[in-house]
């Protein structure tokens, strides 16, 4: 894993943008699976900048949503293709017909998992994923537990993530408690990977996930040792309680 170590999270997020601009113009046409939350919103105003300044080209991009709450259609207020759709894909030159996300409303969801594993890899592998992390560790919504799968599956949201994810809802009660995600192993097939963590909520799984060398199932975001091209983008705060 490689550490950038930035002061502010709008350091961190244009470093971020920079690595993905970068990567579009290696490939304008890549493979980019994109997360959703409040962090993520940093590196994506600083595209929309830089698209503004035609310094960034995403027409020929594919877009990927690595997860969604089970029950959100993409049109859905609080769900995550809209999320993207407002945050970036709207403000750029996005074509849409190149973005792709998970039916959560589908009636088989099995089906869909299936489908969705291979839509995910219609153009080839991943080349970047970007990441953000629960306070718990988990990735896209890898859940901390023992056993993990590999490909699109169903997951069941730990009670901290509702709670961490009701700021988006009118209240807890609203979060819905299933959500359909990318798994383990489509994160680590993706050619490069990129994860930010900003603020003093993230300072104590950043100590963790910076300590660990092994593998912890309870703690996801570790898989990423098993992967050797990841960037990890992190701001002070978020960095505060890491012994360096
Ligand atoms: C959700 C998303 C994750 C994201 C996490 C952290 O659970 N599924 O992809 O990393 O929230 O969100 P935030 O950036 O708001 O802390």
């Amino acid at each position: 894993m490689e550490w950038f170590f930035c002061k502010t999270k709008e350091e961190g997020g244009k470093k971020t943008a920079e690595y993905i601009r970068n990567e579009v113009n290696k490939n304008p046409s890549l493979n980019l699976c994109i997360p959703t939350g409040s962090t993520p919103v940093i590196c994506f105003k600083e595209m929309v900048k830089m698209y503004e300044d035609k310094r960034l080209d995403l027409s020929c991009a594919y877009m990927y949503n690595m997860d969604e709450y089970v029950g959100m259609s993409k049109d859905h207020q609080e769900g995550y293709y809209r999320f993207l759709n407002q945050h970036l894909y709207s403000k750029t030159n996005t074509d849409m017909s190149r973005t792709f996300a998970p039916d959560a409303v589908a009636t088989d969801m099995q089906a869909e998992c299936e489908r969705y594993t291979k839509e995910f890899y219609q153009n080839g592998v991943m080349d970047v994923i970007y990441l953000g992390i629960g306070t718990d560790g988990h990735i896209a919504f890898n859940m901390p537990k023992e056993v993990h799968c590999l490909d699109t599956h169903i997951e069941n949201l730990s009670d901290d993530t509702v709670a961490a994810n009701a700021q988006f809802f009118d209240g807890k009660d609203e979060v819905p408690k299933d959500a359909i995600s990318i798994g383990i192993g489509m994160i680590l097939k993706s050619k490069r990977i990129v994860l930010n963590a900003f603020g003093k909520s993230k300072a104590e799984v950043i100590k963790r996930l910076y300590e660990e060398k092994a593998v912890d199932p309870y703690l996801p975001a570790t898989f990423l040792n098993l992967h050797d091209d990841v960037t990890i983008i992190v701001d002070e705060e978020a960095s505060s309680l890491i012994d360096r």
